[in-house]
């Protein structure tokens, strides 16, 4: 069900959970200071309760409402990317909801870099938690239509036309010390990071060596099978591959869809053809999936980018897409 922006706000005070557009994927909101209306981001999504959502703030001054600790370092990146696509993870303060930090001792905020989102904030003055607006483990969407297609009419939606980052947001996490750690990449790249932090991020200390003692910052609901599509799906490092499995299955008499990226030669399929840049393809790819996977075939092909540190997001997405 479409909203306006006004009818947006008041369902947010009712305390009732609204989707909307973000730049980078459409997001299903609630009042970041109502645990009830919190809750039921995760009835809605289906999604478990110990994942802790992204508190969504209208304005960098809005930070010390929620945490303890802002380091300069921290107030370096906000500064250079904000309002855009980067979350930070900070220490919150002890009011902050439960609901909200998934029982971390930190929480997560992000400026959005969306007009429609920043009235939304501002006109408000709420600040809202949303996570993307997908039933757990799927595609996250980037237009209305496709958060009507996964969570039904019954939600409300602020339609802000189509996302154009297409990705969830870059996650720093940035300790007390004044250390930083890149809890998911995004199309604000690590390098852009070091870049304004000064420094590499904290090595980071492998999950099995993982012990209660060291204070290492993590991301949870990072799970491995996470933005996919319904139909099984398969992931090819070259063209070649990709076209002989493409054949083998049509020898079966299997239906297959591709999602190509950049020109070369093409299967006798659906095709999607994304261009060779990893802005365009960020920005089209869960489009182009939502399309792929309505199609209902038996299986879809999609071939990688370069393993190259542009490509570093879109490729996180891709191989938590894939599966067998
Ligand atoms: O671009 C985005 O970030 C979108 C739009 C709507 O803003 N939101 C989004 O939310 O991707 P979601 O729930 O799909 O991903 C939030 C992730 C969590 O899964 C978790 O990994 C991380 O953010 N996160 C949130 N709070 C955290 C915390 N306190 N500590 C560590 N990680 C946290
Ligand atoms: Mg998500």
């Amino acid at each position: 069900m479409r909203v306006s922006l006004e009818q947006a706000i008041a369902e947010l005070k009712k305390g009732e959970v609204v989707a909307i557009p973000t730049e980078t994927v459409y997001g299903l909101a609630a009042d970041a200071t109502n645990d009830a209306a919190l809750k039921k981001i995760f009835t809605t999504k289906q999604r478990p309760a110990d994942h802790p959502l992204i508190v969504h703030i209208s304005d960098i001054r809005e930070v010390k409402d929620w945490v303890t600790d802002f380091p300069e370092l921290a107030v370096n990146l906000a500064k250079a990317f904000w309002p855009g696509a980067l979350t930070l993870v900070l220490p919150a303060k002890p009011h902050v909801s439960r609901v909200v930090r998934g029982d971390e001792p930190t929480v997560a905020l992000r400026v959005p870099n969306h007009p429609m989102a920043l009235a939304l904030l501002k006109q408000s003055g709420l600040s809202v938690a949303a996570p993307s607006a997908n039933l757990f483990t799927q595609l996250s969407p980037t237009t209305a239509a496709h958060v009507e297609a996964g969570l039904g009419d019954a939600i409300p939606v602020l339609d802000g036309g189509a996302c154009n980052v297409g990705i969830e947001s870059t996650i720093v996490s940035v300790t007390p010390d004044g250390q930083w750690q890149l809890l998911r990449p995004g199309m604000i790249s690590e390098a852009e990071i070091v870049k304004i932090a000064g420094m590499p991020q904290r090595v980071k200390i492998d999950s099995a060596v993982h012990n209660e003692t060291q204070v290492t910052p993590k991301a949870p609901g990072q799970h491995a099978l996470h933005y996919s599509p319904r139909t099984p799906l398969s992931l090819y490092q070259d063209r070649t591959a990709l076209l002989a499995a493409c054949n083998v299955l049509q020898n079966k008499n299997k239906s297959c869809a591709v999602l190509l990226i950049g020109a070369g030669v093409a299967p006798d399929c659906k095709v999607i053809n994304l261009p060779n840049q990893p802005e365009k393809v960020a920005e089209q790819l869960y489009s182009a999936l939502h399309a792929l996977d309505a199609l209902k075939v038996d299986r879809l092909l999609v071939e990688l980018p370069p393993a190259s540190a542009e490509w570093m997001a879109v490729l996180d997405r891709l191989t938590r897409a894939g599966h067998q």
